[in-house]
């Protein structure tokens, strides 16, 4: 499929996911607290959807994929702002807090009686393939392909992106970066399924 069409496809889909209701009112709620990171899951979901369209993943798939990824971060609702949006490095302390974001998501989310796969990319969106992620770190197993598509996107969107603690990488450089963690940190497919899309 051409690449044009498929980021109009990817659109479309995430324009209907975001108006739901319950999607509607945590997306809301993650807009007046951090616009930052509300921008950050609509760009995460947005490629995250290609990918999945790439990979030809039904629409109940794509469905799921683009609900998980928007709301991936929504757990940040409940970090202290002081934290969140601090200007520089975050002491050991302040990190641990950032740590429980994907569990405080997970928890709204199963509130809002998402479904698996939904909660599955919430709770394990910084989970590692060798085990070296949070939250449950070595104990986790098998992690899903959707899961992992948004570990990954997640990582260069964070990548490519400015920080008042550090500046953005290029494209090609967050790319190299991701690269060096394949096998490691990041599926090989998952890096590829985004190459692809980043590629213009
Ligand atoms: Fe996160």
């Amino acid at each position: 499929m051409e690449k044009k069409s498929i980021e109009q496809r990817a659109r479309i889909l995430l324009d209907g996911i975001i108006i739901e209701p319950d999607t509607a009112d945590l997306l809301c709620s993650l807009n007046k607290y951090s616009k930052r990171t509300f921008i950050h899951c609509l760009n995460v979901a947005f490629m995250s959807v290609q990918i999945g369209y790439n990979w030809g993943m039904d629409s109940k798939r794509l469905i799921d994929l683009a609900k998980g990824a928007v709301l991936h971060d929504i757990g940040k609702i409940k970090i202290p702002l002081s934290i969140l949006e601090k200007k520089g490095a975050l002491t050991q302390e302040e990190f641990e807090q950032i740590k429980l974001h994907p569990v405080y998501g997970y928890e709204l989310a199963m509130m809002k009686g998402y479904g698996n796969t939904v909660l599955d990319i919430i709770l394990h969106h910084h989970e590692h393939i060798d085990g070296t992620g949070y939250p449950d770190g070595n104990k986790v197993t098998g992690l899903l392909q959707e899961t992992q598509i948004v570990s990954v996107v997640d990582a260069w969107d964070a990548m490519t992106s400015a920080r008042s603690y550090k500046p953005e990488l290029s494209g090609q450089d967050a790319m190299l970066e991701l690269t060096d963690f394949t096998d490691s940190f990041y599926n090989n497919e998952a890096v590829r399924g985004l190459r692809n899309v980043t590629d213009k």
